[in-house]
């Protein structure tokens, strides 16, 4: 059986006190919860500490990520956060490779193979983002770009470190657009993944939780989840509302 994950991804999103009231409102609402998805939030950086002595306090079933980490250890990288800074911030997962990251601020499949040999190495599990842009659809090179980003990064790891991967598949054009991939649309893709990924790890393939992202909302989501390849989502927008973000997660 795949696990079933949540993952909410609250963006550069929300001052610390309105963090620390949404994480309470989250753990809250879910603690009575008894199906077996695994609850993920993502605060902004600068929130980590306090939501995680939120979730630490309330003994919490939701964990913690973060939404990016640096491509070196230590140093004099300014500006950067490590692995091991997350790690000791009660960081389970890190989200790596969304496409903001990679539109905005240039992250390179090269750069991303460095973060998540790093990720991986401090125990860690990444949450890795691929998907296509909006021209890439049209021109009907969403498979080949979404098999490249896979192939360039995941492809380089070890069976026993690809195990701990989750994949996250965001068409770009999706994203905080209120345009979400049908169902359809989404498991043909998350099951293309899927073959992808078993050409490399066949023995892996099939326990790999790939989650779909964009725009995911408590209308659409019961819709994406009943799909066979689809094992949960990576919410953005829908994420910042305690109430909306427990829906999906009980649409499975
Ligand atoms: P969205 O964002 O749900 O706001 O579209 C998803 C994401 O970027 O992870």
């Amino acid at each position: 059986m795949r696990k079933k994950i949540v993952a909410g991804n609250w963006k550069m999103n929300t001052s610390i006190a309105e963090g620390e009231l949404l994480a309470n409102q989250i753990d809250f609402l879910t603690s009575t919860l008894d199906n077996d998805v695994q609850i993920i939030i993502t605060p902004p950086y600068t929130h980590l500490q306090k939501v995680g002595m939120v979730l630490k306090d309330h003994k919490s079933k939701v964990e913690l990520a973060a939404q990016n980490c640096a491509d070196h250890t230590s140093g004099a990288y300014t500006g950067e956060v490590s692995v091991e800074m997350l790690k000791e911030l009660t960081c389970k997962y890190v989200i790596l490779g969304h496409s903001e990251r990679r539109e905005y601020y240039g992250e390179t499949n090269e750069t991303l193979l460095k973060k998540i040999n790093l990720v991986l190495s401090a125990g860690l599990k990444p949450i890795f983002c691929v998907g296509e842009k909006l021209e890439e659809r049209e021109a009907n090179k969403h498979f080949e770009v979404v098999a490249s980003q896979i192939k360039e990064v995941l492809y380089k790891l070890r069976g026993v470190e690809f195990a701990n991967v989750i994949v996250a598949y965001e068409p770009v054009w999706a994203i905080g657009t209120g345009k979400t991939a049908t169902s359809d649309q989404a498991e043909e893709m998350h099951a293309y993944i899927r073959r992808v990924i078993a050409d490399k790890f066949a023995q892996y393939a099939d326990e790999t939780p790939i989650l779909y992202g964009g725009s995911c909302k408590p209308s659409n989501a019961a819709e994406i989840f009943s799909k066979e390849n689809v094992d949960g989502g990576l919410i953005g927008g829908a994420s910042l509302n305690a109430q909306d973000f427990v829906t999906i997660i009980k649409s499975f």
